[in-house]
Formats: C-alpha cells, sequence, structure tokens
C-alpha cells in the first residue's frame, strides 16, 4: 500500500548539489497558518465578474525576522482566491509587473485555448492580458500558476500561484462545512539559504526541504471541535506528499480535481502530487479541547525532522454546534461513454547519472509550434500513459479536460482517484489507463508531467482538437 510506497521513495538516490541546511530555519508550529484573502471584484454585471490582479515581487516574511523575495499576485504567497460560479464568467486582467514575461494558466479550467495561458501568447514586462473563464463546468477546486514555456517551473516554485474555487449548486445543496470552515491548505517545498532566500535549481528536490502551508513553514492552526472541510492543493514542483494525522485519524475525502467524488472515501493516509488537489474533511469533534495533532508527512525526499511533518492543528472548543454533515451520496457522475480512439503515451527523463538533462513525452522533447496528437471534436479517448522510469516518478496532467481514471497496471485505480481528475499519478514502470472526452473547445492544448522540473525540461507534449 501506501506505507511500502514511502519506504520506496523517500530513500530516493541522493543528487545533492547544494548542501542541505543543517537544521529547521524555523520551529515548527510557531507560525500561525494564515488562509487566503478572497479576490473582490473590481466589477459584477448580471453574467460577468471582473478581476484585477498584478504580478509583482516582493519581500515577504516566510522565516520570522527574515524576508524572503518571492513573484506574487498582488503580492500574497499564495495569491488571493477567486470564488466562481459555474455558469457565471470571470475576467481577469493580469498585469505583468515583474521583469520577465509569464503567462497565466488555470489549471482543470476548460477554457478556450487563447484563455489557457500556456500557448505562445505571454504577457511581456510591464504588459497585461485579459483571461475569460466562462465556468461551463461543474464545481471542481482549481488553481491558477504561469506556464510560460520553458520558465513555468522557476515562476511557479517563485511564487505564481493562487486558488481558483469553483462552485456550482450541486455542491451549494450539500450541508458540507462552509465558510471558515472550509480552509485550503497550499502545500509546498523550498529550498532556502542561510538568509531566507529561495534558492532556485532544477530538479533540486532533495534540497527543498523547507515546507510550507499557505505560504507559511509548519504553521500551526487552531480549530474548533468539529468538522472542517480542508482543499489540499499541492502546489511543489517536484514534491509528493503521504500525509496522515499523528494520531492515524480518519480523513475523510470527498473530492478530488474535478470536484466531489461520487460518495466519501475514508483514508488513513493521502497520497497527493504536484499539481493534484484532494477535498478532506476531518471531524475534529473527536478531539478533547486543548488537544493537538500534527499532519505528518511520511515521505521523502528530504530529512524526516524537517519534511516529516507539514503543520499543527490546536483543538479549541467549538463555538456553536456543528449542523454540517457528510452525505453518503456526494454527486452523480455522468456514465462513461465507449471509447473510440485509443492512444499509448510514454514519459520518461533521463536517469540520474546518465549524463543527460531532458525529459520526454514518447521519446521527443517539448516543441511548441510542434503537435503531438491530433483528436476529433467530440470524440471519447482511451489513454494509457506509462512511466518508462527506473525510480523516478511521474504525473500526468491535461488541460482542458477532467478524465477519470480506469486503472493503474490493470488494478482499479485508488478510491479518491474514482472522481473526475485532470492530474494522475504514475509510478515507475507503470502503466494508468484513462479516459477522456473532447466535447468543449478545439485547438491546441498541452499534456505534460505536472513535476513542473520536468515539463520545463521537455516532458510535455500538444494536442489539436479539430
Ligand atoms: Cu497546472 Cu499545464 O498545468
Ligand atoms: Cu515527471
Amino acid at each position: 500500500g501506501l506505507a511500502g510506497l514511502a519506504g520506496q521513495f523517500g530513500a530516493a538516490p541522493a543528487t545533492a548539489r547544494v548542501a542541505a541546511p543543517a537544521a529547521t530555519p524555523v520551529t515548527p508550529f510557531t507560525v500561525p497558518m494564515t488562509v487566503p484573502q478572497t479576490l473582490r471584484p473590481v466589477l459584477r454585471t448580471a453574467t460577468t465578474d471582473y478581476y484585477s490582479v498584478t504580478m509583482h515581487r516582493r519581500r515577504l516574511e516566510i522565516v520570522p525576522g527574515s524576508r524572503t523575495e518571492v513573484y506574487t499576485y498582488n503580492g500574497d504567497l499564495p495569491g488571493p482566491t477567486i470564488r466562481a460560479f459555474s455558469g457565471r464568467r470571470v475576467v481577469v486582467r493580469q498585469r505583468n509587473r515583474l521583469h520577465m514575461p509569464t503567462a497565466v494558466h488555470l489549471h482543470g479550467g476548460a477554457t478556450a485555448p487563447e484563455d489557457d495561458g500556456s500557448g505562445q501568447a505571454v504577457i511581456p514586462p510591464g504588459g497585461e492580458r485579459v483571461y475569460t473563464y466562462p465556468n461551463r463546468q461543474p464545481h471542481a477546486t482549481l488553481w491558477m500558476h504561469d506556464h510560460t514555456h520553458h520558465m513555468e517551473a522557476e515562476h511557479l516554485y517563485r511564487g505564481l500561484s493562487s486558488l481558483y474555487l469553483l462552485t456550482d449548486r450541486t455542491e451549494r445543496a450539500l450541508s458540507l462545512p462552509r465558510g471558515r470552515f472550509d480552509v485550503p491548505l497550499v502545500l509546498r517545498d523550498a529550498h532556502l539559504d542561510a538568509d531566507a532566500q529561495l534558492v532556485w535549481n532544477m530538479d533540486d528536490a532533495d534540497n527543498r526541504t523547507t515546507l510550507l502551508v499557505n505560504g507559511r513553514p509548519w504553521p500551526r492552526f487552531e480549530v474548533q471541535a468539529r468538522r472542517y472541510r480542508f482543499r489540499l492543493v499541492n502546489s511543489s514542483n517536484l514534491r509528493f506528499f503521504l500525509l496522515r494525522l499523528a494520531d492515524g485519524g480518519d480523513l475523510t475525502v470527498i473530492g478530488s480535481d474535478g470536484g466531489l467524488l461520487e460518495a466519501p472515501v475514508t483514508m488513513p493516509y493521502l497520497m497527493i502530487s504536484p499539481g493534484e488537489r484532494l477535498d478532506v474533511v476531518v471531524d475534529f469533534a473527536r478531539y478533547q479541547p486543548g488537544t493537538s495533532v500534527v499532519l505528518q508527512n511520511l515521505m521523502g525526499p528530504g530529512p524526516a525532522e524537517m519534511v516529516g511533518q507539514v503543520m499543527r492543528f490546536d483543538v479549541v472548543p467549538a463555538k456553536r454546534p456543528d449542523r454540517t454533515s457528510v452525505p453518503q451520496r456526494l454527486r452523480s457522475l455522468p456514465p462513461l461513454p465507449t471509447p473510440t480512439v485509443r492512444r499509448s503515451i510514454e514519459l520518461r527523463m533521463d536517469e540520474p547519472g546518465s549524463g543527460g538533462h531532458q525529459a520526454y513525452i514518447d521519446g521527443k522533447v517539448f516543441d511548441p509550434a510542434r503537435i503531438d496528437t491530433t483528436i476529433a471534436w467530440g470524440s471519447t479517448e482511451e489513454w494509457t500513459v506509462t512511466n518508462a522510469n527506473v525510480f523516478m516518478p511521474h504525473n500526468f496532467h491535461m488541460h482542458l479536460v477532467q478524465f477519470r481514471v480506469l486503472d493503474r497496471n490493470g488494478a482499479p485505480p485508488d478510491p479518491t482517484e474514482s472522481g473526475l481528475k485532470d492530474t494522475v499519478i504514475v509510478w515507475p514502470g507503470q502503466s494508468v489507463r484513462l479516459q477522456a472526452t473532447f466535447d468543449t473547445w478545439r485547438g491546441v492544448y498541452p499534456y505534460h508531467c505536472h513535476m513542473v522540473d520536468h515539463s520545463a525540461m521537455g516532458m510535455m507534449a500538444n494536442l489539436r482538437i479539430v
């Protein structure tokens, strides 16, 4: 199971180029967690919410007493959250006040190709661009991040990410925790030097040993003894998390990338790879007020005293009775149409020590001008995605669509993968079969490994829907 995988990958061969800092730069659980602010629209009309975002550099206090230079959306790490409703359009004016080109991608969104943020159309320094998000899709925990060709890995690492929470009537009708009991937990790692500055090296997983939740290192978060809904987003470039509560307490998974599952699943562990989202309910009513519960991470790389713990929940009494619940039936997913096209895709990168530093899909390094796969509009396709590496995990992300995971090496996928997904783990040597229907936009969209250092090394390709 997952615990076995943790052992397998926790001891990955070291490829350190720079010695990791000797000790935790922060005493864990001393910094209070914050929740990203909700962005206010600059204008609301009958059909559309208009937002304005500025990308700029900022020196933020991440390590207490130091200032770390980060790239931000509106000055925050992560940036402010956009809350959208299915059927209502969102228009975001993005102004680039950074010193390099940027491009903003709505991860998990079904957007027109020109608004996908992944094409050639970058926002030059000093420039701006307006992105339109039609939100003609069901509720989902989406997120926005930089996708500038070849620079997506560095830009995401330096801070360009924020949440985009799309809701709809189906979701609103449920009695799930909401408001301040619906809390995003954006997880990532960072390599900080002695001056608390971000160190950017490609493929530097072993040295990114400072863990951040909503931009805070190993924070503590006060929770009432009641139910909370947590939107877990892994915005790391490379790090996978295998999470558990220190007491082994139940984690009720209610959703994933593309919104709610059909039914909740109770898990002792949660695995989340870069780009994936998990929607989890924890009932803190089972703890005595005064109890503290650590959210642990059982997976490397990095020393356990740094990467083995993520944050701490400090339980206080509930202020009023908890009237929320997790219904046994959350939603109905559309039936799976019969696929008419089957394809196989191979992910591979040069193995550590091979001398090569490139990554491939079907043996080819990404060329943004090349179309790798042509898809007929309206069709349903079944893709078998194979990880041809021996040690290195990958994951697989498709733009535009939410897909279904059919199986992994012929075995049923993890129950948390039973809903709509846009990013899926592919362990070394594995093949994952997935199915998607391409019946929204036409045009060119990428698919890639969402370990974004790998995608920036070439593990990306283009599909065109015609
Ligand atoms: Cu989250 Cu192509 O990206
Ligand atoms: Cu990869």
